[in-house]
């Protein structure tokens, strides 16, 4: 080799090596980044095709939700959080973290994050999407067949289960309803948008509560006292099931004039001994009676409007699962703005565990579903990833549900 020639070579392999090595550190800031759930906004826009509208899987009321795949071919889900988050990127970033260490079979897994130029949440890309868009859609029905519906009911329970009991931190979801229920292709359901109070936070300083939750889901002493515990979940459990067996959904309930939702209708059909006329006809022959009927049981205790009659959802995921024989006798369910009275039934210790103290002690009345409702605050939640903040409202007023096209209810209580 020449003397110039030999230069040159040495120039370039200079160069390749300070070049390799820049990637290398390109590389290794990326892990690490990636190690600490963080991802790039740059990352998310290629991901998703620069949030291309072909790639929107649906919007709900925290904002829209974005199909997306890595460099590293994995199918992702990117919900892009609305402005009116006020939360601070550090603060936000702290929260995500948590959430994201929130690891369960029947909990969507939280990849990561970006907390800027925009918030967003990264979520594996789950396969079957949400269960609503199965289970209310005529056509989409059939593929869920009894089996299928029956291990999504013990999933739940047990996703739920492990929120309120096992995870790092209490989360109490305050959203559990068909669309937050996603199944993967083995049809294992998947909650999504836990913690997303913790990414919400409460305005400490306002006197009013907001009570964030879905119509036709939320437990009664929630919705007019914004009494928050496990057992709100519960109640929103107790919800799904029932919609499950059904196929109807409970806030658009319709088959019968005397009654005023699904549960009403479950109820009235078990009290005469005829409770598996709920059951969906597409089941057909694929149902096991014996399942459905305990199914239906256990949905109707869920729902009680007495919250400490709920069963936990300890006890609920026993219940499905060890087949216990004779099972409690439900009450009537609660239902929002309704006039009911706590039974007097005894309660058992099992069911009374995790209720928000004091919560049940009212007897809770109002003249129709959309008044006005004047509450004082009970103790906030016990669940210190999704609690209401505990103080006291003076007087309140519930924001109507045409105020949300999304079907989710925020009310200023
Ligand atoms: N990880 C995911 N995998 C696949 N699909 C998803 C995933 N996350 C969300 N989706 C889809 O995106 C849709 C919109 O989700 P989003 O949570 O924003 O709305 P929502 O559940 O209807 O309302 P809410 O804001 O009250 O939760 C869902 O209905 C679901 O079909
Ligand atoms: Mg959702």
């Amino acid at each position: 080799m020449t003397k110039s020639k030999s230069f040159l070579h040495n120039l370039v392999k200079q160069f390749k090596r300070s070049s390799n090595k820049e990637s290398q550190e390109e590389e290794l800031e990326k892990i690490a980044a990636q190690e600490q759930k963080i991802f790039s906004f740059q990352t998310l826009v290629s991901a998703t095709k620069n949030f291309h509208p072909d790639n929107k899987l649906g919007q709900g009321g925290y904002g829209p939700v974005f199909k997306g795949k890595l460099e590293d071919g994995r199918e992702i889900a990117v919900k892009k959080l609305s402005q009116s988050s006020t939360q601070g990127k550090k603060e936000f970033t702290n929260e995500a973290k948590l959430l994201a260490r929130v690891q369960h079979r029947n909990v969507v897994n939280l990849l990561g994050f970006c907390g800027y130029p925009e918030k967003l949440l990264v979520y594996e890309y789950v396969v079957h999407e949400s269960l609503d868009k199965l289970l209310f859609t005529s056509g989409n029905r059939d593929v869920l067949d009894w089996k299928r519906r029956y291990n999504i009911i013990i999933g739940v329970a047990r996703g739920l289960l492990y929120l309120h009991e096992d995870s790092h931190d209490r989360i109490i979801h305050r959203d559990i309803k068909a669309s937050n229920i996603l199944l993967d292709d083995k049809w294992i359901p998947k909650i999504a948008d836990f913690g997303m109070a913790r990414l919400y936070p409460e305005d400490q300083t306002h006197i009013n509560t907001r009570v964030a939750g879905t119509n036709g889901y939320m437990a009664p002493e929630y919705v007019m006292h914004g009494n928050l515990s496990v057992k709100v979940d519960v109640y929103s459990f107790g919800v799904m099931v029932l919609e499950l067996i059904s196929g109807h959904k409970n806030s658009a309930f319709n088959l019968d004039p005397e009654c005023q939702n699904l549960l009403d209708w479950a109820y009235k059909l078990y009290k005469k001994g005829k409770s598996l006329e709920i059951l969906d006809s597409k089941l057909g022959s694929s149902a096991d009676l014996d399942e459905v009927f305990a199914c239906i049981k256990i949905g109707l205790l869920c729902t009680q409007s007495d919250p400490r009659q709920r069963p936990t959802m300890r006890r609920a995921v026993v219940m499905l699962t060890k087949k216990t024989g004779v099972l409690d006798e439900p009450s009537r369910p609660g239902i929002p703005g309704t006039r009911y009275r706590r039974s007097r039934r005894p309660v058992t210790s099992s069911s009374m565990a995790g209720t928000s103290g004091g919560s049940s002690s009212h007897s809770f009345t109002t003249t129709d579903s959309t008044t006005t409702a004047t509450a004082a605050m009970g103790p906030g939640g016990l669940g210190s990833l999704s609690s209401v903040p505990c103080r006291k409202s003076s007087s309140s007023g519930m924001v109507s549900s045409r105020s949300d096209p999304h079907g989710k209810r925020p009310m200023e209580m």
